[in-house]
């Protein structure tokens, strides 16, 4: 049987990748970014999941006003990095898989869930950032990657109360995939951000802080704040938060917090990060 074996939350600011891709990474203003990963790291690397499920939110690269999936899985066996305006960043492929991704698109589906499947998806910084902050540089990505698309970027977004109870279903169907396969579950995005308008570089503290509180013990909590409370008191991009509970659902009701990181400001955002493990 397949298992969800941890959770992993982490910011998927831009300016980070670059920092990493153009040697930046031991500057002052980039080193406490990149420090606050080293533990990540070590534990990942001790840990080393069969595949990672990276839940993220593709930003106008893959998808466009044209279609916009609420919910998407990647089945490709390959997803190629998207060029977000400066060409692809310069880190690998990312290698899908297929079979598993498959899967929890039947099961998901015949739990409720309407996931769009995608065959064919080139994958941002929204997901990549996540892996170069976990993974580093290395030559290939160590393990495959489901991708799970949300959108949080086109009104209607969905609740953060559908996306916990969407991680409770890839949590199902992962338990029913018949192979022995050890999975981490990433929620990326966040912290506060508003990246435009008067209120750009907003940050509100006290929000994240609660937010990264409530995560283990009281996620029920969490699920019940609204969009207009993440817009008006953490910036429009906090949104994003919501792909956090979808890893929290994923995981058991019971979590030993492993690890936690804020940092701000990064690019003009809080930089958030918090790791879980099953107590089982
Ligand atoms: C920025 C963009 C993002 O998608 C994000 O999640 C955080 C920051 C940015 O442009 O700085
Ligand atoms: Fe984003």
């Amino acid at each position: 049987m397949a298992r969800i074996i941890a959770g992993v939350a982490a910011s998927h600011i831009p300016a980070v990748g670059a920092a990493w891709d153009n040697g930046k990474a031991d500057e002052p203003y980039w080193r406490p970014v990149f420090k606050g990963f080293e533990r990540s790291k070590e534990w990942i690397a001790r840990v080393k999941p069969d595949v990672c499920i990276v839940v993220y939110n593709d930003h106008m690269s893959a998808f466009s006003l044209e279609i916009v999936p609420t919910f998407a899985i990647g089945c490709a066996a390959e997803f190629p990095i998207a060029d977000e305006g400066w060409g692809p960043r310069p880190v690998p492929d990312v290698v899908g898989h297929p079979e598993l991704a498959s899967h929890i698109a039947q099961a998901v589906i015949q739990d409720d869930f309407d996931l769009t499947i995608v065959n064919r998806m080139e994958v941002d910084h929204g997901l990549t950032v996540p892996l170069t902050l976990m993974f580093g540089k290395p030559k290939e990505w160590p393990c495959p990657i489901v991708p799970i698309a949300v959108n949080v970027v086109v009104y209607p977004v969905p609740t953060g109360n559908r996306c916990y109870m969407l991680g409770k279903a890839i949590r199902k169907a992962v338990e029913s995939f018949d192979k022995d396969l050890r999975i981490v579950i990433f929620g990326t995005g966040g912290m506060s951000h508003q990246l435009q308008g008067p209120r750009a570089g907003l940050i509100n503290r006290a929000f994240d802080t609660r937010f990264l509180d409530n995560l283990a013990p009281d996620p029920e909590a969490l699920v019940r704040i609204s969009h207009l409370e993440y817009l008006r008191e953490a910036g429009s991009e906090a949104i994003e938060l919501v792909m956090w509970l979808i890893m929290r659902g994923a995981l058991d009701d019971r979590v030993k917090e492993i690890h936690r990181f804020y940092h701000v400001p990064a690019s003009n955002t809080a930089l958030g990060h918090i790791i879980f493990e099953n107590m089982a």
